[in-house]
């Protein structure tokens, strides 16, 4: 049996960490919890102890537990220790090595993977201190799950709010079992994100995507051992750990990325991108001139990335997976993305203003197969990219028995 030592520090989500318990358990997983006294300001020792059914850890200098070194035992006896959630307090002492409680001499006593779970106003979290230990975790190898982006017990909206409980789930099941890594050794391409395709030095031709849906389909196909590459147009979103990043303005820089991505196992074609741009876009500002009319924009069309993938001969990708954003007969239009574009899997969604999923922290996809069309229940984006990961992975695995 698999066993977590699970850090619970000092912050207002402290209390997902039970529920994360819960699913931790229910998994099969044995947990041991060390609460920081930050950490019991928000979660009791109690209800820690009754869930994980085991003694919870929390003053380095208790005599029974240090008389056989207990912060040393308790890294040995894990396989993976987790700090969820992750104050920036945590971080900071993590990154700068400093052991001045059971929590943070655990973390540095440890020869184990460790996996973070950052939780705090979006301030903290943006604040160049944050984010500078942050880096240095990644660079030490330390694993990262969220933040996510939404409301917070602050009042204020922004990253910094803790991963879904089933999300870190899903992260340390990764960890945890090489088995749960199947796409090891696949090279995957996802586009994420808007394009902005110029009309003037200063003004631009862009759309409302915001890049979650196809940030997170990176992050989740990386968790599951994918080599990936994202190729991402203008977006407001931290890079996914352990992803190569490679940024683009137009849709003609998008596809040329692509290409020189190629060859990889599956494209993921997430991003909104635009359909024309400006004929002849001006190299100087445009000027208002008084009286006279409006300058005219006159459009040509972009190039068709998923269809060039998708019909790229012997580089196309064995699974060539495209996005339909509809806003009517969104089933119908898909079917017919599905079939003009020749890609294997169209991933459909409702895009109109009232269903709030444009640049929304939920979303409500039909997977479109040749198999026929799945409804997949309103999920946050996270959950969406986890649950089409896993059937890239199976798809990827089927194919590999026939082949
Ligand atoms: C009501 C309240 C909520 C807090 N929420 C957070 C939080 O969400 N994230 C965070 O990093 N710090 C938060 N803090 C600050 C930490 O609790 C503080 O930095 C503490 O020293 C962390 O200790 P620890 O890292 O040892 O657990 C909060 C403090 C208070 C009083």
């Amino acid at each position: 049996m698999s066993r977590v030592l699970l850090i619970v520090s000092g912050g207002i989500a402290a209390f997902k960490s039970l529920e994360l318990v819960r699913l931790l358990r229910r998994d099969g997983i044995a947990v041991t919890a060390v609460l920081t006294e930050g950490g019991a300001q928000f979660v009791t020792p109690l209800s820690l102890q009754a869930l994980t059914e085991d003694k919870v850890y929390s003053a380095l200098w208790s005599l029974t537990d240090e008389s056989e070194m207990g912060h040393i035992q308790l890294s040995r006896a894990a396989d993976l220790l987790v700090v969820a959630p992750a104050s920036a307090n945590m971080l900071a002492k993590m990154a700068a090595g400093v052991a001045d409680d059971l929590a943070s001499t655990v973390l540095l006593a440890t020869d184990k993977p460790v996996l973070v779970a950052p939780a705090m106003n979006v301030r903290m979290w943006t604040h160049p201190a944050t984010q500078a230990n942050m880096a240095t975790l990644r660079a030490r190898g330390v694993q990262a799950v969220g933040p996510e982006e939404g409301a917070m017990a602050c009042n204020e909206y922004g990253f910094g709010r803790l991963a879904e409980p089933p999300a870190i789930l899903a992260a340390i099941q990764a960890l945890l079992r090489p088995a749960a890594r199947p796409l090891a050794g696949r090279h995957v391409l996802v586009t994420s994100g808007p394009t902005h395709e110029p009309i003037d030095p200063v003004r631009y031709l862009a759309n409302r995507s915001s890049g979650r849906q196809g940030h997170a389909i990176a992050a989740a196909l990386s968790g599951l051992g994918a080599r990936v590459t994202l190729v991402s147009g203008p977006v407001a979103l931290a890079d996914p750990p352990g992803v190569t990043v490679r940024r683009v303005e137009t849709a003609e820089q998008m596809l040329a990325a692509c290409i020189a991505a190629l060859p990889t196992d599956v494209a993921v074609c997430a991003a909104a991108v635009a359909d024309w741009r400006v004929a002849a876009a001006s190299d100087a500002k445009l000027k208002k001139v008084p009286g006279a009319p409006p300058p005219a924009l006159a459009l040509v069309p972009n190039p068709d990335i998923l269809a060039t993938l998708a019909t790229a001969g012997p580089a196309r990708p064995r699974l060539v997976i495209g996005f339909a954003a509809e806003t009517d007969d969104m089933l119908q239009h898909a079917q017919a993305k599905r079939a003009r574009k020749g890609c294997d899997w169209i991933v459909a969604n409702d895009v109109r203003p009232e269903t709030g999923i444009m640049g929304g922290a939920l979303n409500e996809v039909h997977l479109l197969t040749a198999e026929g069309i799945e409804a997949w229940p309103r999920l946050p984006k996270s959950d969406v990219a986890a649950r089409l990961a896993l059937r890239i992975a199976e798809a990827m695995g089927a194919m590999e028995a026939l082949s």
